[in-house]
């Protein structure tokens, strides 16, 4: 028996449309989408079309064509901020960000942006008046902040900044890497500028796609130069979205079982999703809460959180329990700094890390409950 806990890194399994979609795409759908005009090069240019709508449907956005597919959220985040911030800009983020936005940034100020970060308290969550006085320090041109932490899962409130942002002329960027697909994000609602989602975490999407949603009116200068399928007298790159920011070709099985798992979940519904999650959410803190050793860390209100959550046993290297639910247990779980390493810092764990436990969409109360009892085992018996 083994139980996959480690959601927050990729979601597994995929449901089974996404691999019918994905293999049947290879299969039957393998020319190059925008590329000649021959039937099967279209027929691969209409499921990426439908795809791009899927997505759309599923974050209420009202033009797919804002929608930028990339190979991942990180190649997102990237196209946003090198696509928008220019040296002598500056930029607030916060302390409880992942190296798909640290590092970016760090490249960014060495070109000459001003980075500033906001310190989440010890919990990992932004009070929104700390990073409002940040930006009315000096003029900011963009805020870019995580949705929920990958380390805590520590749910900013973003329903609180975003339309603030806009009332501001700040531009937002939410990086939704632990909450795409497990819960409701209406950008054009909220006031999001430019949102960034893997595909293949909350979205159950396969490895290698992500999207980028750009409001309208606002463009990019692409990260990627290349062909585009169209315009090909040109030296320049299109002035239209989706391929302005999406050269060379696409990804056709991932985005195929993209549309599958977007479809999927639109029929069960994100807000059901979230409030299922949430209640596993709720047994796993309860239950940790109750083991003697055992250190939580992050918010401990289900309503305030994504799906992973931290914790260290007293005095242990979370690598050796990490190392025992696996070997003894078969559940898999995260553990060290999780490529967030300000976030550790935040929330005092820096540089042990911790053990990080992340349901998903197919995990179970039965599961829960068996992790909840090979962590007791494992904080009774250390590794000697
Ligand atoms: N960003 C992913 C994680 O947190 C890979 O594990």
């Amino acid at each position: 028996m083994s139980i996959y806990l480690d959601n927050a890194a990729t979601s597994f399994p995929k449901p089974e449309a996404v691999y019918i979609a994905a293999e049947r795409a290879l299969r039957e759908t393998g020319a190059n989408p925008g590329r000649g005009g021959h039937q099967p090069a279209l027929a691969a240019a209409r499921l990426i079309f439908e795809s791009r709508e899927a997505v759309a449907r599923l974050f209420d956005i009202g033009d797919a064509a804002r929608i930028a597919f990339t190979a991942s959220a990180t190649e997102a985040l990237n196209t946003a901020l090198f696509g928008v911030l220019r040296p002598g800009d500056r930029v607030v983020t916060s302390s409880m960000e992942h190296n798909a936005v640290t590092r970016p940034l760090r490249a960014l100020q060495e070109r000459g942006v001003e980075v500033v970060k906001v310190a989440a308290d010890g919990r990992g969550l932004l009070d929104p008046e700390a990073l409002r006085r940040a930006c009315r320090a000096a003029p900011t041109r963009l805020v870019v902040l995580s949705h929920c932490s990958n380390v805590t899962g520590s749910r900013q409130p973003i329903e609180e900044i975003a339309p603030w942002c806009r009332r501001e002329g700040i531009l937002f960027l939410l990086d939704a890497a632990q909450s795409a697909g497990l819960m409701p994000i209406h950008p054009e609602a909220l006031g999001i500028d430019l949102l960034a989602a893997p595909g293949h975490k909350g979205l159950l999407a396969p490895p290698g796609t992500g999207f980028l949603y750009v409001r309208p009116g606002l463009e990019l200068t692409p990260l990627i130069y290349g062909g585009t399928g169209g315009n090909s007298q040109s030296e320049l790159p299109p002035e239209e979205m989706p391929e302005r920011l999406e050269a060379g070709t696409q990804n056709t099985p991932g985005l195929a079982g993209l549309k599958a798992a977007a479809e999927l979940l639109l029929q069960h519904g994100l807000a059901a999703i979230q409030a299922r999650e949430s209640a596993l959410l709720a047994r796993l803190l309860s239950g940790l809460e109750q083991l003697p050793g055992v250190e939580l860390y992050g918010s401990r209100d289900p309503r305030s959180h994504g799906g992973a959550l931290s914790f260290n046993l007293d005095g242990r290297d979370p690598s050796e329990v990490g190392y025992l639910l696996d070997h003894q247990h078969g559940i898999f779980c995260r553990t060290g700094l999780h490529c967030a390493p300000d976030a550790h810092r935040t929330i005092g764990t820096f540089p042990r890390g911790t053990v990080r436990v992340s349901p998903g969409f197919f995990t179970t109360v039965e599961e829960i409950d068996l992790f909840l009892a090979a962590v007791a085992e494992v904080a009774a018996h250390p590794l000697s």
